[in-house]
């Protein structure tokens, strides 16, 4: 089990700790918008008792910034599922950030295009979620101090925030998508015959993340909106095979136009 205080302690000593407004999570391939602020950074294996990621692509560290006179607490690199660790590894961020004061959980992740109108590179603003992991990481005791039993999941991602995002994009010349992220376990990609299910239940976008984040930072009281990268067309919607390095290209590709957007938003946001 792992020692939120015992973390949270260790942060608010860092000397370049600021109370966060808003925390970013910068999903696989999407790490670069940290990396302009090094000397504000703290590695997750220089904080004692923070987990350490496994996959290429996740940097590991955690860096302070501040844009448009907010404060933020960007992830670079998040803790995911399918690499074994337990829901409150993977949940670990949301649970740090409301703690510290934090407002808004801005998510951003590599995902597999589900709607056929979709394109590697595409950035999709994401307007809800489905949870098909078979496990919810609220289960378990509730932690009355965080947020209730059963939190209300209908607004998941914030409407206005949301279209913040959209304008973000189209200021810089991206018409950005729309859609439902749908969240396997993984580490398998999926099958066709799984991808056609997905569309079938109104998936636009699939990815192994964000989904146990999003929902705890809603039961802990943050807003939350979130993009997705989508890196690659899912299984079986064209007859290429898919690949993690697929996944960090087309990532390495959209970055100045990711950067640009998200650094707007996080400019013009007030929360
Ligand atoms: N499936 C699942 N997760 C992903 C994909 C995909 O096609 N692309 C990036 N993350």
């Amino acid at each position: 089990m792992i020692n939120d205080k015992r973390i949270l302690e260790k942060l608010r000593e860092e000397p370049c700790y600021k109370s966060p407004d808003i925390a970013v999570v910068l999903g696989s391939g999407l790490g670069s918008l940290a990396d302009g602020n090094d000397s504000q950074s703290i590695s997750y294996s220089g904080i004692s008792g923070f987990p350490q990621p496994t996959v290429a692509g996740h940097g590991g560290k955690i860096v302070f910034a501040e844009f448009g006179g907010n404060n933020i607490m960007m992830f670079q690199g998040r803790f995911h599922f399918y690499e074994g660790y337990a829901m409150d590894v993977v949940t670990l961020f949301p649970r740090l950030v409301a703690a510290l004061g934090a407002k808004l959980y801005l998510v951003t992740n590599a995902a597999g295009g589900v709607n056929k109108e979709f394109h590697p590179g595409d950035l999709m603003v994401i307007s809800d979620h489905l949870n098909l992991m078979g496990t919810n990481p609220l289960i378990g005791k509730n932690r009355d101090e965080m947020g209730p039993r059963f939190p209300d999941m209908t607004h998941a991602y914030d409407p206005e925030f949301s279209q913040l995002l959209t304008e973000c994009g189209r200021d810089a010349g991206v018409e950005m998508k729309k859609g439902v992220y749908a969240a396997l376990t993984g580490p398998s990609y999926e099958t066709p015959a799984e991808i056609r299910m997905l569309r079938t239940m109104g998936a636009d976008a699939i990815g192994m993340s964000t989904v146990p984040e999003v929902i705890t930072a809603r039961h802990a009281g943050l807003k939350v909106c979130g993009v997705s990268c989508i890196t690659n067309l899912a299984a079986g919607v064209t007859d290429q095979p898919l690949s993690h390095a697929e996944v960090l290209e087309t990532g390495e590709r959209v970055k100045y136009d990711f950067i640009k957007i998200i650094s707007s938003f996080l400019e013009k946001v007030s929360v």
